[in-house]
């Protein structure tokens, strides 16, 4: 478990009094409910899902690291994966009130350590961050593709053909 100690920028009211306290996050492996991973999610600005589809997404996690303010899940790290030689970055979310404290980085740090302890000896981690946040991930030991080993990431994302979606 790791405890992460940050200032807390908090509007409360109508009179939108501002609160700045220090306030603990303690990070350790967790799966969280289906309920907060799609509350965090939807409150970082991503889609909503099915709750059976959240609920399988997070049982096979190969790790989920989560952040907690008294309780209150405020960060979630998620990696996919082989539990051995392949893992893929699939989740970072902080809550908003949260952002800019270095709790992403944080996050990342515990997923990546407890990677470290099930992978083998050059088993590898990837991530295709969203445009703009490779510096987040290169912070934490990720080297940017293409270079000398590797050739550029690339995406396919399924269309959603359902209707009344656009
Ligand atoms: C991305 C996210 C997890 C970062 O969390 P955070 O706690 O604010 O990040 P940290 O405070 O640890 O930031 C560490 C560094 O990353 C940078 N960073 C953080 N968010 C960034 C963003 N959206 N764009 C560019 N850089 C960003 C910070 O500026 C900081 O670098 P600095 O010290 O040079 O300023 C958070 O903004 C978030 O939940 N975003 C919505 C979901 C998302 O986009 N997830 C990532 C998908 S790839």
């Amino acid at each position: 478990m790791v405890e992460v100690i940050f200032g807390f920028d908090l509007s409360v009211g109508e009179n939108d009094i501002h609160w700045n306290m220090l306030m603990h996050a303690l990070i350790k492996p967790e799966i969280p409910t289906a309920e907060e991973f799609l509350k965090i999610r939807m409150d970082a600005g991503w889609g909503s899902m099915p709750i059976t589809s959240a609920e399988i997404a997070l049982r096979n996690s190969a790790v989920c690291v989560c952040a907690r303010i008294e309780n209150r899940l405020v960060g979630l790290a998620r990696a996919i994966g082989d539990h051995v030689v392949c893992f893929y970055v699939s989740d970072v979310f902080v809550s908003p009130q949260c952002r800019g404290q270095l709790l992403g980085q944080s996050l990342v740090g515990v997923l990546v350590e407890e990677l470290h302890n099930l992978a083998e000896p050059d088993a590898m981690i990837a991530v295709i961050p969203l445009a703009g946040l490779e510096r987040f991930y290169e912070r934490s030991g990720f080297v940017a593709a293409p270079n000398e080993t590797f050739g550029s990431g690339l995406v396919r994302v399924f269309k959603d053909t359902r209707e009344g979606v656009t």
